[in-house]
């Protein structure tokens, strides 16, 4: 008999068929029922077994955690809470698991506990109803740029450019570290290394997408990024998705326009298709914020969060405008921010951030115009000469989900740039050739995946919404 999954018995009408599921016990009661889950959706399909058909040394393998497969008949149930229940005919187990030592048990677990149990903790419904979540962003995402022309391009990881200066990078080698070659000078001679020069991981596809959005128009990337910055917050990774995509011929009113529908798109998809595990997941958000002061909790539950995300207009706000904003603030004056705000120029904390955003605007931001110092090398630089064209979203609970930029095209004025930073013209040699050899107007901007997957899911921790999260002294599983 072909087995049906949890999800499709769940949804079928039962007519005394015969069925066949695989699952793990999630609970086992009275010696009669069996409360089964495949992974496929957030709710169990009970099984019914007649102890006394069965072997007492089978039902004594039965605990919550054993694998088992189940044949039986499928009928309305009587029991509340679910329409069909199976009538147990046939068990066998594949594996058990030993309730004395078995961590996952049926009460509630911290989500500190459940980071120590990485490689068990989507069997239990919060980590699945994330996970399950997570992976539908991840199909919306390409559905959307599939949708919309772009194509999927696939940066390399292995990066031997170190010049986007997004952050401290890993560095990728073969050498031996007991004994590195060395050069005249004494320092570690990289030529003689596997790439013959430094490689470090990619910390952004972006430059090799702007080469890729310069003869396919519009192409996205997502995939993994790594930066080996020492933060230790709820907000950050060493090793995190990224989705970037990077179009030739757009401003960047139109890279901004292109983002905000993006996210909405992907919401609405998530809304439309999670519905079950975003009810559960607002259910445990509750439960969680009512252990919380009044003051930090959310305004909005999780869905509600969401369609206000989806129906509302993301506010624009140049940089400048946003100063003004915050050194009027009382916060600022009361002298609240840990970095106040003193005169333009300054680089935004992300509790200006939030500031602005949960407390002034009260809806998601998109910033834009940036002064040049506090921002990369390549993003285009405005008419005054001292902004630059740049944007980052801010979100509720989250600050900065997106940075972005339109791209400095013009050749002279990017090397112009690249000297007043020390950045060596040889190395990006390849770089500069987009600006030689047909330039144009372009843009883009990188979404930090794990970050919609928090907003998404309301989950407070960035390390409890990739299933292995990789930060500074940990890299268990
Ligand atoms: O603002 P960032 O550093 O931008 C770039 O890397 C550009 N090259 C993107 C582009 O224009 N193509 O990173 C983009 C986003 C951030 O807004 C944030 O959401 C996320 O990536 N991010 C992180 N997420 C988790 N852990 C970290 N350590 C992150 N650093 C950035
Ligand atoms: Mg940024």
């Amino acid at each position: 008999m072909k087995p049906s999954s949890v999800k499709e018995l769940l949804s079928t009408t039962p007519s005394h068929q015969e069925v066949l599921v695989n699952g793990w016990v999630k609970t086992f009661r009275s010696n009669r029922f069996i409360a089964l889950n495949d992974g496929s959706c957030l709710n169990n399909i009970q099984c019914v077994v007649d102890f006394e058909a069965f072997d007492e040394a089978l039902l004594k393998e039965i605990a919550t955690g054993t694998a088992l497969q189940i044949e039986g008949i499928l009928v309305a149930s009587q029991g509340k809470g679910q329409s069909v229940e199976i009538q147990v005919t046939t068990l066998r187990v594949h594996g058990s698991a030993d309730p004395e030592t078995y961590p996952i048990q049926p009460k509630k677990h911290s989500l500190e506990f459940l980071r120590e149990k990485a490689h068990l903790r989507v069997r239990t419904n919060t980590f699945a109803a994330v996970m399950r979540v997570r992976s539908a962003l991840s199909f919306a995402i390409h559905k959307y740029f599939r949708d919309n022309g772009f194509y999927y391009f696939h940066a390399p990881i292995i990066t031997g450019s170190d010049a986007e200066g997004a952050g401290e990078m890993f560095r990728v080698t073969t050498l031996d570290p007991k004994a590195p070659p060395l050069a005249e000078d004494g320092e570690i001679d990289y030529k003689e290394d596997f790439f013959g020069k430094e490689t470090n991981l990619t910390v952004s596809g972006q430059l090799e997408a702007e080469a890729y959005a310069m003869g396919l128009g519009k192409v996205y990337t997502f995939g993994p990024t790594f930066r080996a910055e020492n933060s230790n917050t709820s907000r950050h990774l060493a090793e995190f998705w990224m989705i970037e995509p990077e179009m030739a011929f757009y401003d960047l009113d139109a890279n901004m326009d292109l983002a905000e529908d993006f996210i909405k798109e992907v919401l609405s998809y998530i809304l439309e298709n999670c519905e079950e595990d975003l009810q559960f997941l607002e259910k445990r958000l509750l439960d969680e914020e009512k252990s919380k002061p009044q003051a930090e909790r959310s305004e909005m539950a999780l869905i509600e969060k969401l369609k206000f995300i989806v129906e509302n207009n993301f506010k624009r706000v140049t940089y400048t405008e946003a100063i003004d904003i915050l050194r009027n603030s009382k916060p600022n004056k009361k002298k609240k921010f840990e970095y106040p705000i003193e005169a333009w120029g300054a680089d935004l904390q992300s509790e200006h951030e939030r500031y602005l955003v949960e407390k002034h605007f009260k809806c998601p931001v998109i910033l834009f115009d940036y002064p040049a110092k506090i921002k990369a090398f390549y993003m285009r630089l405005n008419e005054d000469g001292k902004t630059v064209r740049a944007m980052d979203i801010l979100f509720p609970g989250i600050g900065e989900i997106v940075g972005g930029s339109q791209r400095e095209e013009r050749l002279e004025v990017l090397k112009e740039k690249m000297n007043t930073l020390g950045i060596d013209e040889k190395e990006l040699w390849w770089y500069l050739d987009l600006r030689r050899f047909g330039t144009a107007v372009h843009s883009g901007f990188g979404l930090g995946f794990e970050r919609l997957v928090q907003f998404s899911t309301g989950m407070g921790n960035i390390r409890d919404v990739i299933p292995f999260p990789r930060t500074p002294q940990n890299a268990e599983f």
